[in-house]
């Protein structure tokens, strides 16, 4: 076949290539498509696009196939060239962000596209060439499809922890969440107790998600936990093969408030795993609990995107001190969103909760996706409206038995956790009732602090600094921004709220952030050990303390907030 195509003109094989390439690369775009549409105007147009690139790529190969390879090859080749130009200013203007997801399908695309070709190549070529006349090259062809086969048929594979474990905090339980590398039985042993993950009963064993659930009073008691995983090679109805055991120790150290009670919040990773490990790292063995405020991850596409948010818990515990998580909107996307709360703290395969950490305790609201349900991006799947009615009903619920939950003997804090910043309605108006809603009855449970992320800002919102309901103006002349003058309202929140999402080393805004080159920001919070003051740092990528202003008015913080708590 190589020397079929050397009969090819030089410009006939270059044109070939590279509008094979521009497909594909185009192709491997899908996550940006919308953006292309919403930028021109025209929801249309990708679409357009992709029948462009690919039609060309056709035109191409059916060209040089029929020898058409003068004039009309080097027409295609300026055709060609003029997608590479519109290719690379697509990425340029829009696609930054999510280089590594388009890379990541750019190369899926290539193997399939490459086993492709080689399957038609065995199909029409290799009988006749010299491959096929050597008897080592059939038999290793051979044993390499019977074995693959059997390894892919048998699910075998060498069983360990692939993900290692985060401890998620939900309600008065613990839900220990990891991953093996093949499909395994586990079961956890706390102190004298063994815990299982259980399906009606039985020990499940298909798949290589685990989370085991265990009432935190016995980790918090016995400080250690030790996993146990097993594969079973057979599982039959009446009898079955099992594999070797392994187990793994892991300490655990529970919330400790006796030198008072230090917590670290951070949120809109966006894939930068070990940017994130290092910026969440900055309170190292003070750390009581970690809260992560959604967008691990850009899109839920594929294991490894689920799997980050538990990488980068896990990079920060060590699996030792328990986690909080809520959703974000961005991991309300991709093909796999709906298995995420197999792989985080969740409820009913829901993420809001409330959860009880010693004398600390907390809600979760999830507010989904970021624009109304009929928004074209979601293709009529969305009903977040409904779900959000739902956490409204659940937040009353909590008011109506607050004996048990918030006003609990021995609760001495709480605090509120959602993605979305509740008191901060944008000019737009989205949630604004919502919102407004959910201040009042947060407001009702008296909250002490909020946490939330997705502005890719560091704002803080301190009652008492903002009128409530009134237009929001940038003022502050440390925070440089060329934003428009109203930037919608705060809602009438009596508590301190802390937006605490930013791709940068500092609060301004004029500083471009990018989520190419490590740059992150987290908050440390640290309550006294009486419960009389919180005190809030902002913290950067080389754990230094960030200089905090009020963006919408004169105040400067500082390195340090301090709130007096009740
Ligand atoms: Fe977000």
């Amino acid at each position: 076949m190589l020397k079929r195509i050397a009969t090819y003109r030089i410009i006939t094989i270059i044109t070939c290539t590279l509008s094979f390439l521009n497909a594909l690369v185009y192709f491997s775009m899908r996550c940006i498509w919308s953006g292309i549409g919403k930028t021109l105007n025209n929801p249309m147009i990708p679409d357009l696009l992709l029948i462009v690139f690919v039609g060309v790529a056709l035109a191409t190969w059916l060209f040089a196939w029929l020898r058409w390879e003068k004039i009309l090859m080097v027409v295609m080749l300026i055709i060609t060239i003029a997608l590479d130009v519109g290719l690379f200013f697509i990425i340029k203007l829009g696609a930054s962000d999510y280089l590594h997801f388009i890379f990541r399908e750019f190369v899926d695309a290539l193997i399939y596209s490459l086993i492709i070709m080689a399957i038609f190549w065995v199909i029409f070529y290799y009988s006749t060439s010299k491959l096929a006349q050597m008897r080592v090259v059939r038999s290793l062809l051979m044993a390499i499809i019977i074995l693959g086969t059997l390894a892919f048929a048998l699910g075998l594979g060498i069983n360990k922890l692939d993900l290692y474990p985060t401890v998620y905090a939900v309600e008065d339980e613990y839900q220990i969440i990891f991953t093996t590398t093949t499909d395994a039985t586990v079961w956890i042993e706390v102190g004298e107790d063994t815990y299982y993950d259980l399906y009606a009963g039985s020990q499940k064993s298909e798949s290589k998600v685990h989370k085991v659930s265990l009432p935190m009073s016995a980790l918090d008691e016995a400080k250690a936990y030790t996993i146990h995983i097993q594969q079973i090679l057979m599982r039959g109805p009446y009898g079955g093969y099992k594999g070797r055991e392994k187990s793994y120790d892991f300490n655990f150290r529970p919330v400790d408030t006796s030198d008072g009670f230090d917590y670290y919040s951070i949120s809109d990773i966006h894939g930068k795993r070990d940017a994130a490990i290092h910026v969440g790292s900055y309170l190292k063995d003070k750390l009581d609990v970690l809260f992560i405020l959604g967008d691990v991850s850009s899109f839920l596409e594929k294991k490894v995107d689920i799997e980050l948010i538990g990488r980068v818990a896990y990079g920060i515990t060590k699996g030792e001190i328990p986690v909080v998580y809520a959703r974000g909107n961005h991991e309300t996307k991709g093909v796999l969103a709906d298995q995420l709360y197999r792989y985080v703290g969740s409820k009913n395969e829901k993420f809001y909760f409330t959860f009880r950490l010693g004398p600390i305790w907390g809600v979760v609201l999830d507010g989904g996706e970021d624009h109304l349900d009929d928004w074209w991006e979601y293709y009529g799947l969305a009903h977040f409206e409904k779900y959000r009615d739902e956490q409204t009903e659940f937040l009353e619920a909590i008011i109506a038995n607050k004996n048990e939950e918030y006003q609990a003997p021995g609760v001495q804090f709480k605090i509120a956790l959602c993605h979305f910043a509740i008191p901060y309605v944008h000019r737009s108006g989205f949630l604004a009732d919502i919102k407004a809603n959910w201040t009042e009855l947060l407001n009702e449970i008296d909250i002490d602090v909020h946490y939330c992320g997705h502005e890719h800002e560091l704002i803080p919102i301190i009652p008492g600094t903002f009128t409530p309901n009134t237009p929001l103006v940038y003022s502050n002349p440390l925070y440089t921004t060329k934003k428009s003058t109203n930037e919608g309202h705060f809602t009438d929140a009596k508590f301190p709220s802390f937006v605490v999402s930013k791709h940068d080393d500092d609060q301004d805004i004029v500083n471009s952030q990018s989520q190419l080159d490590g740059k992150m920001t987290g908050v440390a919070s640290h309550v006294d050990a009486d419960f009389t003051e919180l005190t809030v740092r902002f913290t950067n990528r080389y754990h230094e303390e960030i200089k905090i202003v009020d963006p919408f008015g004169p105040t400067n913080y500082g390195t340090e907030i301090a709130i007096l708590l009740n």
